[in-house]
């Protein structure tokens, strides 16, 4: 598929599978995070297909560079995935004024910044924007006040972008996964491998041109004797 892709949070965990994933159907993917050399190796498994782009998505400058550098490199952005998040968990009254500040940042205004410049390409392309939300950003849990806080916002950012974007046929899809085998926390053995959800992202963007895949909620199956 002779189309552009950033991928936000490519440097591990499911930014990483969603990146290799892509560039295995062909695309030219932005891979976008902070640890350089992370995405420097990843960039090694599929140089014609990945190139990396040192970035974090909370400064304003660096991620209208990485526009330009998508623009540069591939001429054109077709599908942007907003995958970068933190979560940092304890009780409300616990929880440090930086973790909070940290996920609104990442989870939140990072996908504001990535949209905000992208739009005006992805309108020229009738492109896709994906966000990957949580099912965090569904159910609330105690403990998770200020990661669900984060990912509720983005689902209402999600619905505002949905209608906003809808009359350029720009498609926008959420998904909201629940355990997956990454480094973000303690997974259970039962938790998806990030492959699996990156199935998912895939399915969603090769989509027949006239469906859109708005949102999935996709969750492990718990073995029976783990079920309350
Ligand atoms: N794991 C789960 O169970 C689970 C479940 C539901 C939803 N999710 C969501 O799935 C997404 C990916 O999570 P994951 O499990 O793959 O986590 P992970 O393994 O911890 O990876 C997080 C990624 O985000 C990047 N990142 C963090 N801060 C960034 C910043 N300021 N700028 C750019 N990149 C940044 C990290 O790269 P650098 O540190 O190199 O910047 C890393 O590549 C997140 O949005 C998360 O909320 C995860």
């Amino acid at each position: 598929m002779n189309k552009v892709a950033i991928v936000t949070g490519a440097s591990k965990g499911l930014g990483e599978a969603i990146t290799r994933r892509l560039a295995k159907e062909g695309l030219t993917v932005i891979a976008c995070a902070r640890s350089k050399e992370r995405l420097e190796s990843l960039a090694q498994t599929d140089p014609n297909h990945i190139l990396p782009f040192p970035c974090d998505v909370t400064k304003s400058e660096q991620v209208q560079s990485m526009i330009q550098f998508a623009l540069e490199k591939g001429g054109k952005i077709d599908i942007l995935v907003n995958n970068a998040g933190v979560g940092r968990f304890a009780p409300v009254h616990e929880l440090d004024e930086t973790d909070w500040d940290e996920m609104m940042n990442v989870n939140l205004k990072g996908v504001f910044l990535a949209c905000k410049y992208a739009i005006p390409y992805l309108k020229q392309t009738e492109g896709h924007i994906i966000n990957i939300s949580s099912i965090a950003g569904t159910v609330a849990f105690a403990g998770g006040g200020g990661y669900c806080a984060s990912k509720f916002g983005l689902m209402g950012l999600s619905e505002a972008l949905t209608l906003e974007l809808k009359p350029h046929h720009v498609k926008v899809s959420t998904l909201c996964p629940g355990s997956i085998k990454t480094e973000f926390h303690h997974p259970k053995d039962w938790a998806m491998e990030a492959d699996q959800v990156a199935d998912t992202v895939w399915m969603m963007i090769s989509a027949p041109k006239n469906v859109i895949i708005n949102q999935v909620i996709m969750r492990p199956q718990v073995p029976k004797e783990h079920q309350k």
